[in-house]
């Protein structure tokens, strides 16, 4: 277990050096090594916040979900309005964990947990598989009827 915070603690000061948190850094190959540092440290938080749900302490339970929910404010861009869907779910979620692990509802917390996780699946998925549809669907845009008109995504790339 001490392993475990002692490498939490190292990512997120090394996720520090790549900027200011909170702060969109200026150059993207920045952004995104950050972000996956952000990301490990987020996978670190769920194991221990596991942990706490395994061996019935709260006190670890409420510190990973605490974690989970200040990393992902920290998340360097604003996607679109999906992925900030699935990121404020993902925060409500982890704000729920914490209510419940200072209630010491040790089945709730689980019932929570999984759903919390459900979410780091879902917008993996959304990232992964819908977001390049679309990056690719904009590419292939044309403007109808000339200057500031209706825009409408061609397929035709697929
Ligand atoms: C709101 C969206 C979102 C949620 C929720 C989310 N992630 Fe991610 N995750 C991303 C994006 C975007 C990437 C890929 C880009 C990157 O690495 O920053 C990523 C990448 C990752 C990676 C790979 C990092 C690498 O090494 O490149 C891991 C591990 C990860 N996430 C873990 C998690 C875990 C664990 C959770 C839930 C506890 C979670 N994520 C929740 C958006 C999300």
């Amino acid at each position: 277990m001490k392993f475990g915070v002692i490498t939490l603690v190292g990512l997120m000061a090394a996720a520090g050096l790549f900027g200011t948190l909170g702060s969109r850094a200026a150059d993207p190959a920045k952004e995104e090594a950050r972000d996956a540092i952000l990301m490990r440290a987020k996978l670190a938080a769920a194991q221990q916040t596991l942990e706490g749900i395994m061996y019935g302490d709260f006190e670890l339970i409420e510190r990973g979900a605490r974690q989970l929910h200040d990393i992902d404010e920290w998340r360097s861009a604003k996607r679109d309005a999906v992925y900030d869907h699935y990121s404020a779910e993902f925060r409500r979620l982890s704000e729920k964990l914490i209510r419940l692990a200072n209630d010491k509802n040790a089945e709730g917390a689980f019932y929570t947990y999984q759903h919390l996780t459900s979410t780091c699946v879902t917008c993996h998925e959304y990232v992964r598989d819908v977001t390049p549809t679309t990056k690719r669907a904009e590419l292939n845009r044309i403007p109808l009827g000339g200057g500031d008109g209706l825009i409408l995504p061609l397929s035709a790339g697929r």
